[in-house]
C-alpha cells in the first residue's frame, strides 16, 4: 500500500546511514580518528583554547593572533545575560534540572532579542556568537540562583574557560584547571551528525530560526544515551565509592543487563579517541588536587568492563572525573557539554543554510490499511 520503495531497508537508529555531506568534522570509527576541518582534534587538545576551536569550526581555519584577539573579545563582551532573562530565571522552581533551564533560557533569549527571526547570514553569526558566549553563563547563573546566592557576573579579562570556572566556583582558576576546561570544551565542540546536531539541522532546514535549532539540540543532548551520560558516569563512581568495590559492582550491573554509562559508541568500534587526552587530564588533575579516588575507580571500572564485554570508554567516561575535579556540580555536567557543543551546532546550522533543502524523510508504514470506520454511536 505504501508508495515508499519496497526494498528500502533502513537500519534501526539510522546506524551508518549517510544523510548528507559536511566539511566540518571527519570521524573514522574503526581507527578512532577525529578531525576538525582536517586538523587532528585530539592532537590539538591541550594546545588550543576553546576560542580557537570555535573560530576554526566557523571560519574554516585556525586563527592568527590578529584574528583571534577580536574574536575572543567579541565572545567575552557577549557573556552577560540580559536582565529580563535573569529576572525570569529567578522565578523558575529551584528543583529544575540545569539542562531544562538552559533549554528554556535559550528560548527566552530569542524572545528578548530583536533580531531573533532575522535569518540573514550576518545576523545568524551574531546570534551564534551570543549563544556560544552565554551558554556557560546560564549554567553558572542557575547554579547560584537555585542555591540562593548572588549571580557572579562574567569577567571579560578572563578567557572563556577560565571565566566559566570562575562563574561556577567563585574562584579564579589555576592554569591546569583552565587547560582542562579548554581541552574538554574543544574536544566536545563538534562530532559529525550526532543526535543533537542532527536535531539542529532538521529544525533549521524548515527555515525556522537559530535559537529554535539550538533549543531543540539541547533537548536531544539531555538524554542519558547522549550528553546526559557524563552525569550518570559520575553518579556511578560515587555509588561504587571505593576501588575495592569495582569488580563486584560491574559484575552485578552486567548480570542485570544494565548499561554502563560512559561506554559504547555508535560510530567508534575502538576506544573513543577523546578518552585518551581526557584520561591523562583526569590523572593530572587528581594528582594536583590530591584526590585520586575517582580516577582510580574509573580505571578499575574500564578494566573490569573490558574483561566482560568488547566495549570501550566514550568521551563521557573520563570527562566525568575531570569536571568533578574542577568543582562543577554533577547535574551541571551536561550543560558544560552543551557549552562546548553549541559551537558545532552553530557551524552545522551555517552549513545547512548554505545549501538548504527541507529534511523530511519517510517511515516504512507497518500499520493496518483497510479498517472500516464506525461513527461513535456504533462503536
Ligand atoms: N554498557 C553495557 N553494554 C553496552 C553498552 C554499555 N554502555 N553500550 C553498548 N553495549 C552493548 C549492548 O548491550 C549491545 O550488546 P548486545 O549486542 O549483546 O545486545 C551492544 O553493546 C550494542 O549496543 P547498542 O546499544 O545497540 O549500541 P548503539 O549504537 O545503539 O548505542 C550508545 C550506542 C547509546 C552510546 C550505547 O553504547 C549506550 O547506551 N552507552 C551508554 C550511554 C553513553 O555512554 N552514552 C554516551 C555516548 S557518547 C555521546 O553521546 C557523547
Amino acid at each position: 500500500m505504501s508508495d515508499t520503495p519496497k526494498d528500502l531497508h533502513v537500519p534501526k537508529g539510522l546506524e551508518d546511514v549517510v544523510v548528507g555531506t559536511s566539511s566540518i568534522t571527519f570521524l573514522d570509527g574503526l581507527k578512532g580518528r577525529m578531525l576538525y576541518k582536517g586538523y587532528d582534534a585530539v592532537a590539538m587538545a591541550g594546545q588550543v583554547s576553546f576560542e580557537e576551536i570555535v573560530y576554526l569550526l566557523w571560519e574554516g581555519d585556525l586563527p592568527t593572533r590578529a584574528q583571534l584577539q577580536p574574536f575572543s573579545k567579541s565572545l567575552a563582551d557577549n557573556r552577560a545575560l540580559p536582565a529580563e532573562v535573569l529576572a525570569v530565571m529567578e522565578k523558575f522552581p529551584k528543583h529544575c534540572h540545569p539542562m531544562d533551564v538552559l533549554r528554556e533560557g535559550v528560548t527566552l533569549l530569542a524572545m528578548v532579542a530583536s533580531d531573533a527571526h532575522d535569518g540573514s547570514q550576518k545576523d545568524n553569526r551574531e546570534k551564534a556568537l551570543r549563544l556560544v558566549a552565554r551558554m556557560g553563563t546560564f549554567a553558572a547563573a542557575w547554579d547560584r540562583i537555585r542555591k540562593g546566592l548572588p549571580v557572579i557576573p562574567p569577567d571579560p579579562t578572563l578567557s572563556h574557560s577560565a571565566n566559566f570556572i570562575y562563574m561556577v566556583t567563585g574562584k579564579k582558576p589555576d592554569p591546569l584547571s583552565v587547560e582542562a576546561m579548554d581541552m574538554y570544551l574543544s574536544l566536545l565542540a563538534d562530532h559529525d551528525l550526532n543526535a543533537s546536531t542532527f536535531t539542529a539541522r532538521v529544525i533549521i532546514s524548515t527555515l525556522s530560526d537559530m535559537h529554535s535549532a539550538i533549543a531543540g539540540a539541547l533537548g536531544a543532548l539531555k538524554g542519558p544515551l547522549h550528553g546526559g551520560a557524563n552525569e550518570k558516569a559520575m553518579e556511578m563512581f560515587l555509588e561504587i565509592g571505593d576501588p575495592a568495590q569495582v569488580d563486584s559492582w560491574v559484575e552485578k550491573a552486567l548480570q542485570e543487563k544494565r548499561k554502563i554509562m560512559g561506554f559504547g559508541h555508535r560510530v567508534y568500534k575502538v576506544e573513543d579517541p577523546r578518552s585518551v587526552p581526557l584520561r591523562a587530564m583526569a590523572h593530572r588533575l587528581s594528582v594536583e588536587k590530591g584526590d585520586t579516588r575517582w580516577y582510580n575507580i574509573s580505571i578499575k571500572v574500564a578494566e573490569a568492563v573490558q574483561r566482560h564485554k568488547n566495549i570501550y570508554t566514550n568521551v563521557d567516561f573520563y570527562s566525568a572525573s575531570v569536571l568533578y575535579l574542577l568543582g562543577i556540580p554533577i547535574d551541571l555536567f551536561t550543560t558544560v557539554f552543551a557549552a562546548g557543543r553549541v559551537a558545532g551546532w552553530c557551524a552545522h546550522v551555517f552549513e545547512q543554510l548554505a545549501d538548504n533543502r527541507l529534511i523530511r524523510p519517510r517511515t516504512d508504514y507497518t500499520g493496518p490499511t483497510d479498517r472500516v470506520f464506525k461513527p461513535l454511536a456504533q462503536r
